[in-house]
């Protein structure tokens, strides 16, 4: 359920007709909804309810501080993949004893600044990473609380770019090597065992798998415990899959129900990591129709969005819906078109075959389910602008993102001295003749 709905034959979000926001910053644009990041939030946490928990909202799936800060006042933490992401929550009002740090490549520069802030925990995938932690700790003069994070080796079933569970992926300790890391882990100075960590994919839409994968972790704290290890947390990590077109994911309550299943008398205090479930459906990107183009085989609605602002399409072939902010008459002829954006690849692609009623140029278009990955995904790609970012809350709204005009984007750029200066053939000649 989101809180985007058709009125007197308009889209709203929430009490805002989508139209005046289009007016006033002009599209494409992203437009949250707070009633729907709350409601989204407080479901899962509700699901919950009863087990010793904290959410730490992956930041990755929308970084906006504006978010953020909706999501902080509801009790959220932040679970964050590098410093610049630490700088978002924290400037969003996320204490840094409410922040897991998460990744695979997290730099000494980052361990540093983490520590430095006093970060609740560090989720450690290798043991290269573990050491230089704990020489880093110890220098600092402080301890490191961390989880490892290991990699079940359980598939998530899910789109093999989000897919993190399995051996073959980068994620995570390896299954194998899992209990003789965290023996090496215990003697390490400046190190705190505190916990396992798990996140096996993402848009997962079957709770098989998490059964497995939480199961097999539930095992390993039991083993780890009886080797004398103090484990006190279980990161179960983030994925919950979200309704795109057709699916029918678990509900919030339906992952819950099997989360306290699996972990039932463990003793641990449980942490999640969800991103998705929790901002995807409360968002939309609005865009303006630029062309319809009829082809001979095929006709095309050129947008003025593209793939550098919502490039999910393009990197996981994924659906988005596509409706018109005018709502359509129930009878409305529906025919076949291709939805694309203007940049020069066919990639561009929004939607092949995608039956829609007549729509024509100038008139606006929303795309559902885009407030996870999508504007932190966005690029400047083909001279574009990073379009502005609108959050409403009941018959307010406010700009949270800026648009960033080609003309900032250009600010950082230079042109080297060797080609400021003037060339040799354009030095002064003496006038010859
Ligand atoms: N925790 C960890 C360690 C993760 O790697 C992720 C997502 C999450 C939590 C949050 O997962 P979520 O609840 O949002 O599924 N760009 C892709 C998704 C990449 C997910 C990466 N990791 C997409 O647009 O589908």
């Amino acid at each position: 359920m989101d809180h985007f709905n058709y009125r007197n034959g308009e889209l709203y979000a929430e009490d805002v007709r989508v139209a005046d926001i289009a007016d006033a910053v002009g599209t494409p644009f992203y437009c949250y909804s707070t009633a729907t990041l709350t409601r989204h939030y407080t479901v899962f946490d509700e699901a919950l309810a009863g087990t010793d928990h904290q959410v730490y909202f992956a930041v990755k799936a929308n970084g906006n501080i504006g978010v953020l800060a909706t999501l902080a006042q509801l009790g959220a933490g932040a679970d964050i993949v590098s410093a610049g992401e630490m700088q978002r929550a924290i400037a969003a009002g996320i204490p840094a004893s409410k922040i897991v740090f998460s990744g695979v490549g997290k730099t000494a520069g980052e361990l540093k600044a983490a520590l430095a802030a006093g970060v609740h925990q560090i989720n450690v995938e290798s043991q290269p990473e573990l050491h230089s932690l704990s020489e880093i700790a110890a220098s600092m003069g402080v301890t490191a609380p961390i989880a490892i994070r290991v990699n079940p080796d359980v598939d998530a079933k899910t789109h093999k770019k989000i897919t993190t569970g399995l051996s073959e992926n980068k994620f995570g300790i390896a299954w194998e090597q899992a209990e003789s890391v965290f023996a090496e882990a215990a003697k390490l100075p400046g190190i705190d065992v505190v916990g396992v960590a798990v996140h096996i994919g993402s848009q997962l839409t079957d709770l098989t798998p998490y059964r497995a994968a939480y199961t097999k972790v539930r095992g390993l704290v039991e083993t780890l415990r009886g080797q004398g290890h103090d484990i006190r947390v279980v990161d179960l990590g983030g994925g919950l899959g979200i309704p795109y077109d057709a699916e029918n994911p678990p509900s919030p309550a339906e992952y819950g129900r099997m989360v306290k299943e699996v972990m039932d008398g463990i003793g641990c205090k449980l942490a999640f990591e969800p991103g998705r479930m929790i901002c995807g459906n409360a968002g939309i990107l609005v865009s303006s129709v630029v062309y319809l183009k009829k082809g001979v085989d095929r006709s095309f609605l050129i947008l003025d969005a593209a793939m550098n602002d919502l490039i999910r399409p393009a990197m996981y072939d994924a659906h988005h819906t596509v409706i018109p902010v005018n709502e359509p008459h129930p009878g409305d002829n529906m025919a076949p078109v291709d939805i694309v954006g203007p940049i020069c690849e066919s990639g561009d692609t929004f939607a092949r075959e995608r039956l829609m009623p007549a729509v024509e140029a100038g008139a606006l278009v929303a795309f559902r389910s885009a407030g996870a990955y999508g504007a932190v995904m966005s690029s400047t790609y083909n001279g574009r602008d990073l379009i502005p970012e609108v959050l409403v809350n009941g018959a307010d709204y406010a700009v949270v993102a800026e648009r960033l005009r080609i003309e900032s984007v250009m600010d950082r750029e230079r042109v080297p001295e060797w080609l400021a200066a003037p060339l040799p053939g354009d030095m002064p000649r003496e006038a010859s003749g």
